[in-house]
């Protein structure tokens, strides 16, 4: 887990990927998020698993790179900026060997990474289905990543159709609701995905979940933050476990329970701690100086 050394200077795995002179932007603020009404599990869940590295495979996974690095809330990154994959701030190039030996074109040819809220290249028409086979070809064969389980894309499909532009705010602060929001998306994910069978598909989701942990603790870098960090790594460690749980019904009831127990301890620290956390933006800009 990143940043569990007390006196070392905070490390943002975000940054790898962003501009220079970005970097206060980029971690402090984020496009807005906006989805489709309705409280939909299928759009929770493919919520969590695009914000999960290990669905992408290679590079892009081992670099902590997930769909929602380039697409922050669905959206674009204008700060995106990753040596050899952009030529400018905003850009990528995804057919681009760095990502797959398979697909990469041999040609560096980035274009502006698109808003997925507005109409595009790909139909979002859920008759169409579209979207299924695009996604499936990324992860597979842009990205090197592992075959998709057929949940595992209709709920990605189904986040990105969910996506819509905002018709106020066009940008939001960051903050540790963040991730708690996306922890809880992660638990809706993994329990429809145990639910349904896709053992692959509950592994993604734990493991989308315990990345959210690690850009919590990227926030509570430093000496006083000892109890919060141990908090978070019991937390992961607690994660991993349930995800050995191959009985459906043991993995749910476990889940649930991880929840509770989260929300009534680290949760409650690590909210109580926000203000003098790297989420606080003078804080985290005196951080970068
Ligand atoms: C390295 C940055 C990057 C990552 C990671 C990434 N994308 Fe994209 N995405 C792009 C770019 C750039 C395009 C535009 C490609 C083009 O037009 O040729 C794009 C296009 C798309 C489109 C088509 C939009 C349209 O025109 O209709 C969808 C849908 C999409 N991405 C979803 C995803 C999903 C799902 C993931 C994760 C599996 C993902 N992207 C990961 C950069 C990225």
């Amino acid at each position: 887990m990143a940043a569990t050394r007390g006196d070392a200077p905070p490390v943002f795995e975000q940054l790898r990927w962003t501009a220079p002179g970005a970097e206060l932007a980029l971690l402090s603020g984020q496009p807005a998020a906006c989805l489709a009404p309705g409280d939909d599990a299928l759009v929770r869940s493919g919520r969590a698993l695009f914000g999960a590295p290990t669905l992408l495979g290679g590079q892009a996974a081992k670099a902590g790179l997930s769909c929602a690095s380039c697409h922050i809330n669905g959206r674009g990154n204008p700060h995106f900026l990753l040596a050899g994959v952009s030529a400018s701030p905003g850009t990528a190039d995804v057919t681009n060997s760095f990502f797959s030996a398979v697909r990469g074109n041999a040609r560096f040819d980035p274009v502006v990474i698109p808003d997925l809220a507005m109409p595009g290249k790909i139909s979002r028409d859920p008759d169409t289905r579209a979207l299924e086979p695009f996604i499936r070809n990324l992860v597979v064969e842009e990205f090197g990543g592992q075959e998709p389980t057929p949940a595992t894309l209709e709920a990605l499909a189904a986040y990105v159709r969910a996506v819509r532009p905002c018709t106020s705010e066009r940008t939001a602060a960051r903050g540790l609701d963040d991730q708690l929001g996306a922890l809880d998306d992660g638990i809706a994910g993994a329990q429809l995905m145990i639910g349904r069978g896709d053992r692959q598909g509950a592994a993604l989701s734990i493991a989308a979940m315990r990345h959210q942990l690690g850009l919590i603790a990227e926030r509570y870098a430093g000496r006083g933050f000892a109890r919060e960090r141990g908090a978070l790594l019991t937390a992961s460690r607690e994660l991993r476990a349930i995800g050995e749980i191959s009985d459906p019904a043991r993995f749910a009831a476990a889940l649930d329970r991880w929840k509770v127990a989260f929300d009534k301890g680290a949760a409650k620290r690590l909210r109580r701690a926000e203000e003098r956390s790297l989420y606080d933006t003078g804080h985290l800009a005196q951080s970068l100086r």
